[in-house]
C-alpha cells in the first residue's frame, strides 16, 4: 500500500511524522509528498525519509491512498491539477479541511470517488489528537480501517456522523483551547498563592490528564466523580459550589454555542 500526501504542512507534516517516526508503523518510502514550496516536502523528507515529489499528479501517481493537506480554500484549485490522475489511478481519498462536506469534495473529484473526511485536532503534534472520521458511499470497511490506521499513529480516532461534525469540530477542534484556558487559569491562581508557574501549571496539566483518564475508564458519570472528591463539610465542595455560582458552566456552555454558531455560518448553514 502506498501513500500520497498534497501539502506538507503543520497537519500534513504531523500526520507523516506520526506514521514515520512517531510511531514507526509505516514504510517512509511507500509516502510521497508534493507541496507548493518545494523546500517543505523536501525538509519533511530529510526528517523522515519519505519521498518528496515535485508535482500533485506524481503523488498521485504512485498512492492508492491520497491525504489532501491543503487549506480549505486550496482544494478547488489543487484538485484540477491532478484530477486526471485521479480518475486513472482512483486511489482512496482522504481530507482533513475543516467545514468541507464530503458532497463539496466528490464534486470537485471523479464520479465514485472513495472519500474519507477527518478532522484532527492540534494536539496532533504530540500524537494525541481526537481525529473524527466518516466517508462516502463508495468507502469500503477496509478503506475506512486504512484511514483510521493512518490517523491512529496521531491518537483517537472516533466515527463521527457527517451531520455532527460540527459539534464535534466544537468539542474536539476548539475545545482543546478551553482546556488550555482552564489550566492556565488554575495555575495562574496557584501562583497568586505562592507556587511557581512551572510547577503550578504542570501539576494542572498532569491533574487534568488523569482526570480525563478517569472520566474515559471509570465509565462512572462525571458528577460521580465530583461526588467522590467532594467528602461533606470538606473543602472541595466550596470550590464546586463556587464554580456554580460563577458560572462556570454557563460560561461553557456559552462558549461552545459561540463556536458552533461560527462553524455553522461558515459552512453556510445559517
Ligand atoms: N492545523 C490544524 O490544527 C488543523 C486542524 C484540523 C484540520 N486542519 C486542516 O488541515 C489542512 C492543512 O492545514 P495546515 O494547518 O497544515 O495548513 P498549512 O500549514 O498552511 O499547510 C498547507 C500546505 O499546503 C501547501 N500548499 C498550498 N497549495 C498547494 C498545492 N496546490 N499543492 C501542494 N501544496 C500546497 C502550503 O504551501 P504554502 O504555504 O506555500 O501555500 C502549505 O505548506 C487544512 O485544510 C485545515 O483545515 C488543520
Amino acid at each position: 500500500m502506498k501513500y500520497g500526501f498534497i501539502g506538507a504542512g503543520n497537519m500534513g507534516g504531523a500526520i507523516m511524522k506520526g506514521m514515520t517516526i512517531g510511531t514507526g508503523k509505516y514504510d517512509p518510502k511507500s509516502i510521497f509528498v508534493t507541496d507548493k514550496f518545494f523546500p517543505a516536502a523536501e525538509n519533511l523528507s530529510a526528517a523522515t525519509g519519505i519521498i518528496p515529489c515535485e508535482t500533485g499528479a506524481e503523488v498521485v501517481a504512485n498512492a492508492d491512498v491520497l491525504v489532501l493537506a491543503v487549506k480549505p480554500h486550496i482544494l478547488a484549485t489543487a484538485i484540477p491539477e491532478f484530477y486526471d490522475v485521479v480518475a486513472e489511478k482512483k486511489p482512496l481519498v482522504i481530507s482533513i479541511a475543516a467545514g468541507k462536506t464530503l458532497e463539496y469534495l466528490g464534486s470537485l473529484l471523479p464520479a465514485g470517488t472513495p472519500v474519507v473526511r477527518v478532522m484532527p485536532n492540534i494536539n496532533a503534534k504530540i500524537g494525541a489528537a481526537t481525529c473524527g472520521i466518516c466517508k462516502n458511499e463508495y468507502v469500503t470497511e477496509e478503506q475506512l480501517e486504512i484511514a483510521k490506521g493512518i490517523f491512529g499513529t496521531i491518537g483517537t480516532v472516533i466515527e463521527v456522523d457527517e451531520n455532527h461534525f460540527g459539534i464535534f469540530t466544537t468539542l474536539a477542534g476548539s475545545a482543546p483551547a478551553f482546556a488550555y484556558m482552564y489550566m492556565d487559569a488554575l495555575a495562574r491562581a496557584a501562583v497568586q498563592s505562592g507556587m511557581p508557574k512551572k510547577q503550578a501549571l504542570e501539576i494542572a496539566a498532569a491533574t487534568v490528564e488523569g482526570s480525563a483518564k478517569m472520566v474515559l475508564k471509570s465509565g462512572e458519570h462525571p458528577w460521580a466523580l465530583v461526588d467522590q472528591v467532594c467528602s461533606p463539610g470538606g473543602t472541595t465542595i466550596e470550590g464546586v459550589l463556587k464554580l456554580q455560582e460563577k458560572g462556570f458552566e454557563h460560561a461553557l456552555k456559552a462558549a461552545f454555542d459561540a463556536v458552533l454558531e461560527k462553524d455553522n455560518m461558515i459552512a453556510g448553514k445559517k
